[in-house]
């Protein structure tokens, strides 16, 4: 065992025996932490990183699951990956220039490699593979020199680990000795692990978690023991916000919630059936339709999809996590960063849309949707059929005028409403009208 190791376990094992601190029923989000929600809620979108081993095989990161594959065939990519094209600036470069705010990272996906120095495991980036080098580190100092957060994806499910009890998923891959299951062993290198992650990368913005609905089907519910573990996040960075992708109702000690696939409320992909607590929001979706590079895969979404789609989340308060998967050898594909590129362009025209905004005033409409920042309410129009549109809106207006060119816009008031009289058909990906509302 290193070293390092023992250190972290006796210092997990304190911060774990702290008493009274677990997460209860009663928690109170810290002063940081509030501070980070709000960060959280300006900025609006973030890019997703799938990145790791599997990015080899180019076939998404549930390879290993989806065919009967032996493990330590699989583990094999990990002696060949080396991703000589890595440039953690150019990396966060490009998502700076696409108006993204932050940057949530897979620091160890459900294949069970962990994309950093971990001292737990040698199954990582650092000591199984040629390269080396610790990218997490690069990608973390890279986002506090150049200002973006970082947040973590965790697997809480682990395929190839002995130690984790299998749910309904991880059934096909070979090699695993299913009698060495041992939860306790399992959930402490969990936090071993995520203290690592907390304590060697500066300021981590939140932790994503995934995979708790492995157990969903559970005749007993399984008991992950969520409410210690986030008090340690917590005692570790009070200011880390923690989100669980688990398609359910936010758990206590949980400060963001996410959906998947679809907005909040809506649920099309069949992962989102959960109502919308008042917890800051998030929705994770693909560029294309895989996380982790895949080949096959290149049914991109177009910019002017992505924009609307943007906007679309913003108009129901919430924040667009847009997944990349870079390739093996280290480079994001050409496809995405063509889109980033152009939602980028986008962003700085009409960022202030977007941007610091709140949900609109009215729910999404048959033309658009709209959101809100103090006085000024921006109704974001992507129909291109009509002149008039009627706002079910309460509310008076005291100026209105096209954003782009700030030319006026004649209103009535009708019983309905305000009728919104263009002095053109919509044109463009989102044609904008800014409301000055009392
Ligand atoms: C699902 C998938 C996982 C992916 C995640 C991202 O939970 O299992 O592979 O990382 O969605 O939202």
């Amino acid at each position: 065992m290193k070293i390092k190791r023992l250190i972290y376990s006796a210092a997990v094992a304190l911060l774990m025996a702290a008493p009274a601190t677990a997460q209860t029923q009663e928690y109170t989000p810290s002063p940081e932490n509030i501070r980070s929600r709000q960060q959280f809620q300006e900025d609006r979108f973030g890019i997703f990183i799938h990145w790791g081993i599997y990015s080899m095989y180019a076939q998404g990161e549930w390879y290993l699951q989806n065919y009967p594959i032996d493990k330590n065939e699989y583990a094999k990519a990990a002696d060949a990956f080396y991703p000589h094209r890595f440039d953690a600036k150019a990396w966060v470069s490009a998502i700076k220039e696409s108006g993204a705010k932050y940057i949530c990272f897979t620091s160890r996906h459900h294949d069970s490699f962990s994309m950093w120095d971990t001292q737990e495991s040698d199954y990582n980036i650092v000591d199984a593979t040629p390269f080396g080098r610790d990218v997490l580190k690069e990608l973390a100092d890279e986002c506090h020199r150049q200002g973006i957060a970082l947040h973590l994806y965790y697997s809480h499910i682990d395929w190839a680990r002995d130690e984790y009890p299998l749910g309904r998923t991880g059934t096909k891959v070979i090699g695993r000795v299913r009698t060495n299951e041992n939860w306790p062993a399992y959930y402490q290198f969990m936090n071993n692990q995520l203290t690592e992650l907390l304590t060697n990368y500066g300021d981590i913005r939140a932790i994503w978690f995934d995979g708790k609905w492995d157990r969903d089907e559970d005749t007993i519910p399984f008991d992950w023991q969520l409410d210690e573990q986030y008090a340690l996040i917590h005692r570790l960075q009070p200011g880390c916000l923690i989100g669980n992708n688990h398609h359910d109702t936010p758990n206590p000690g949980e400060d963001i919630q996410i959906f998947e696939r679809d907005l909040p409320g809506e649920n099309s992909a069949g992962l989102s059936g959960q109502s919308v607590s008042r917890l800051p929001l998030e929705t994770c979706q693909t560029m294309n339709g895989m996380w982790g590079y895949k080949l096959v895969d290149q049914n991109y979404k177009t910019p002017e999809t992505l924009i609307r789609y943007l906007v679309s989340i913003a108009g129901k308060g919430a924040n667009l996590l847009l997944n990349v998967g870079p390739q093996a050898n280290g480079e994001l594909p050409a496809a995405a960063i063509e889109r980033m590129k152009a939602m980028g362009e986008w962003l700085k025209a009409n960022g202030e849309t977007v941007y610091g905004t709140t949900a609109g005033d009215i729910p999404a409409q048959e033309w658009g949707v709209t959101t809100r920042k103090g006085d000024r309410l921006f109704i974001h129009i992507f129909d291109h059929s009509q002149k008039e549109l009627l706002l079910p809106l309460g509310c008076k207006v005291k100026k209105a005028f096209t954003y782009a060119d700030k030319k006026p816009v004649k209103t009535k008031k009708t019983k309905d409403g305000i009728l919104l009289m263009l002095n053109e058909i919509p044109q463009g990906t989102d044609y904008i009208v800014e409301l000055i509302t009392k």
